[in-house]
């Protein structure tokens, strides 16, 4: 096909309004789907809505945003940019793989898959205090609370500090995504006392090293030679920061899939075992907390009959490839014990920045929904179920949940 012949930007339908936020998401990407392979969007991205397009991401067609989306929301410098600016999310080539590379090393799957046991601990306090007792606040209470326990720990924070660790993680998650103007000083504010904190944590491991993660990471660092003090702490800080609120969505959305579906959510608590990892799977595909993964266009493209241009910026659409029909048989139905997901769950993105906090995940929600299905079978959602909002990684809604025996 000759470069004319093919169909452009101009030539594509707009994204529907419904196709962002809440439940509708997903009715509006599958009607999207039918009609073309790529949607428009009024801030000018494309977005990618086939599973094929997960290509995008693993060549060398496209590069990760770097500091832009800070720059377009006015923030050029201050804790905020400098993240950005410094962590390996929005760095490029070798930048990226020099930052990445520590973390990934010591950041290991056996490492990870270690902390199961601690995480049932985790959870099973936790449900204990409030079994039988009514309703919970599910997010804040159970499902931020477990990843932000099992960081502190794998990072040697002392149980006295947590409370304050926790607060700090709550104020500066949405450094990662769209930061609201009017909440940019209380953010700033407290990421610069994160910092010191992770700067401190850091010192200490130089000076009285230990058997952990964090000694492990900054010998790694050290071995490599090539990392300044602020890249090696911004990773620290990224790795924090990405692994809350998306396990957090994560944990929510899929127990809440769960229990909208009494024959699985039996099934589920006769062998949590047996199923947790389909039960993950599923819910990662179902209701992906990040919503789409944008990447700018090194080249003109040519990708099912459009012209892709250079310097354009297209967003491959999770909530929309996750229910693809060309890979996964009845895509809207929710079922733990399906059988064709992808090797690599593209929930956790593709390509050089596919997430490095995958296994953490993974050994999360697992030990934690099978420890629910294990002393609390009777569990029930009160009030309406949870959504995931509009953002880069969706905000879940309000979820209460009483924890039944
Ligand atoms: C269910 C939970 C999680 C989901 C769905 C998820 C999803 C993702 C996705 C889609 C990306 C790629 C973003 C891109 O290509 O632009 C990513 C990257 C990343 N994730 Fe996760 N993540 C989860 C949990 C975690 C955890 C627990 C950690 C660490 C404690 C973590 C740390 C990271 C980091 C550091 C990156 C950046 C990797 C790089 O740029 O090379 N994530 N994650």
């Amino acid at each position: 096909m000759t470069i004319s012949a093919l169909k452009t930007l101009d030539d594509l339908p707009m994204a529907e309004p419904g196709s962002f936020e809440g439940q509708s998401v997903y009715e509006a990407m599958a009607r999207m789907r039918d009609r073309a392979p790529f949607a428009r969007t009024e801030i000018g991205i494309t977005l990618a809505l086939r599973n094929r397009h997960i290509a995008l991401m693993t060549g060398d067609a496209t590069r990760q945003i770097e500091t832009e989306t800070k720059m377009l929301q006015g923030i050029t410098d201050g804790p905020i940019f400098e993240f950005t600016r410094l962590a390996m999310l929005f760095a490029n080539g070798d930048v990226h793989r020099r930052r990445r590379t520590p973390v990934a090393r010591t950041f290991a799957f056996k490492l990870m898959d270690a902390m199961r046991p601690k995480v049932r601990e985790i959870a099973e306090g936790m449900i204990g205090e409030v079994l039988g007792a009514g309703p919970i606040n599910f997010v804040d209470d159970f499902a931020a609370l477990l990843p932000a326990q099992i960081i502190a720990s794998i990072l040697g924070i002392p149980q006295s500090d947590i409370p304050v660790f926790l607060t700090w993680i709550q104020d500066t998650a949405a450094a990662l995504g769209f930061v609201p103007p009017e909440e940019r000083a209380r953010i700033e504010a407290s990421m610069t006392d994160f910092m010191a904190y992770v700067t401190d944590l850091l010192d200490d491991r130089r000076k009285a090293p230990q058997e952990d993660f964090l000694t492990d990471y900054v010998r790694a660092t050290e071995a490599a030679g090539n990392l300044d003090e602020g890249e090696i702490r911004t990773q620290i800080l990224g790795l924090i920061l990405a692994g809350s609120d998306t396990t957090r969505g994560s944990l929510c959305m899929t127990l809440s899939e769960l229990l909208q579906h009494p024959e699985q959510w039996q099934n589920f608590v006769a062998d949590p075992d047996g199923l947790k990892r389909g039960v993950v799977q599923e819910g990662l595909r179902y209701q992906p907390v990040v919503s789409a993964i944008p990447r700018v266009l090194l080249r003109d493209l040519e990708v099912d009959g459009y012209r892709l241009p250079e310097g354009s910026v297209v967003a491959v659409s999770l909530v929309s490839a996750l229910r693809d029909p060309d890979v996964f048989a009845d895509p809207e139905q929710f079922d733990i014990h399906r059988t064709d997901h992808q090797r690599w769950h593209f929930a956790f993105g593709a390509g050089a920045h596919r997430c490095v906090g995958e296994a953490l995940a993974r050994a999360e929600m697992e030990e934690a929904l099978a420890t629910i299905a294990r002393l609390a079978p009777n569990s029930r959602l009160v009030g309406r179920p949870p959504q995931l909002g509009f953002g880069a990684i969706r905000p879940v809604s309000a979820m209460t949940v009483a924890f039944e025996a």
